[in-house]
């Protein structure tokens, strides 16, 4: 079933006309999960309505919905949608219900640690609702509550992030960044697009390079829109640009978004991101990853451990609606990459910057 709260048509000129505010990727609504097909952003803004936590795992696995602390969020909410299914009256059921639906939700993409993130913060929250209240109802509502805070919360941590990224930029910088890790991959602001917004409400002008992003242009459809939406100066480039516009010392900083840190400050990515740091370190230029807490995982040692979700060959060989390989090619089409700790300049966090050596200052910045 699809809704389009925005507007009832697809002309994006009248989309941006009808709607001053940033377009949110989830929102719920009565009982129900708005969720944005991202799949089918610039061209049409449409929001699914989910009631189901099976209907959320699909949005998850089919990247309906895409970017680390959105599919946590989805999850969370996904986890209450499974709540709301249980028709019995006893606690330890109940509680068993909600642990499988968020089981089954932790399938649904492998490497974003924030799902993982939010579905433990739900379980632990059910267990103890289990534990305290002899009402499913209100179990549920408390359920809903702990969702909410989760999607409230990575609001607050955004806007922090953004704060604390905003000294590194100074009006007139370029600055580069890849896939998309903005307001739609989030609550709301993003968390390597959120100095972008930051700058622009202080009226800092950047000038913002996007690339397109392989394999399925997240860059170019996602980042691409919701900065010219914004009205923020943004420049589309395709994926092996970089050097090019390095050499001529356009980008004076590159800044990305991040799926999980892992305790010794190696960081998995969309694709690529590995290459940009390499170019950036050849041509001296800062390297910086914007990362809430949820995505620094200590309990994984370095980035050769992180689980790196593999795509289907689909993508790169007819993924824009068009054959454009030789049929029966091999493929290699993993989503993530991991850059090593050496080639990053900082971690942008909603409690500071952290600067090498990334495993003391990360283990100290997460102690209870
Ligand atoms: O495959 P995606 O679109 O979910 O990948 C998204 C990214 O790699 C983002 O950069 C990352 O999740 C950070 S989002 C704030």
């Amino acid at each position: 079933m699809t809704t389009e709260p925005h507007n009832n048509n697809t002309d994006l000129s009248l989309a941006k006309q009808q709607s001053n505010k940033p377009l949110l990727s989830l929102c719920w609504d009565q009982g129900k999960l708005l969720m944005l097909d991202q799949r089918l952003l610039p061209e049409k803004i449409v929001f699914l309505e989910l009631t189901t936590p099976e209907e959320v795992w699909e949005g998850i696995h089919t990247m309906k919905v895409r970017g680390a602390p959105a599919i946590g969020i989805a999850a969370a909410y996904g986890v209450v949608l499974g709540a709301y299914s249980f028709q019995g009256d006893n606690n330890k059921h109940w509680l068993e219900h909600v642990l499988a639906a968020a089981d089954h939700l932790a399938t649904s993409r492998p490497t974003a640690v924030n799902l993982f993130w939010a579905l433990d913060r739900m379980k632990e929250r059910a267990a103890q609702l289990a534990k305290d209240q002899s009402s499913r109802a209100l179990r549920n509502e408390g359920l809903l509550a702990e969702a909410v805070a989760i999607h409230r919360e990575d609001e607050e941590v955004c806007r922090k992030i953004g704060q604390h990224a905003l000294p590194l930029f100074n009006s007139g910088m370029g600055v580069l960044t890849h896939c998309n890790a903005g307001g739609l991959a989030t609550a709301k602001y993003g968390t390597a697009l959120a100095p972008f917004y930051l700058a622009q409400e202080q009226g800092i002008s950047l000038k913002i390079y996007a690339n397109e992003t392989r394999p399925v242009l997240q860059g170019a459809r996602l980042t691409a829109f919701e900065l010219q939406q914004a009205g923020i100066d943004v420049t589309l480039l395709c994926d092996n640009m970089a050097g090019l516009v390095m050499s001529k010392g356009w980008i004076d900083a590159v800044i990305v978004g991040t799926d999980r840190v892992a305790a010794n400050g190696d960081v998995a990515n969309k694709i690529g991101t590995y290459s940009l740091a390499v170019l950036a370190k050849a041509h001296n230029i800062p390297f910086y990853v914007a990362s809430p807490l949820s995505t620094i995982d200590l309990d994984t040692e370095s980035g050769e451990l992180i689980p790196i979700e593999e795509r289907p060959e689909h993508e790169v060989t007819e993924g824009f609606g068009k054959r454009t390989a030789p049929s029966g090619i091999k493929v290699f089409n993993p989503s993530f990459d991991v850059t090593p700790h050496h080639l990053i300049t900082a971690i942008i966090t909603e409690k500071g910057i952290i600067k090498p050596p990334f495993r003391d200052n990360l283990a100290a910045l997460l102690k209870p």
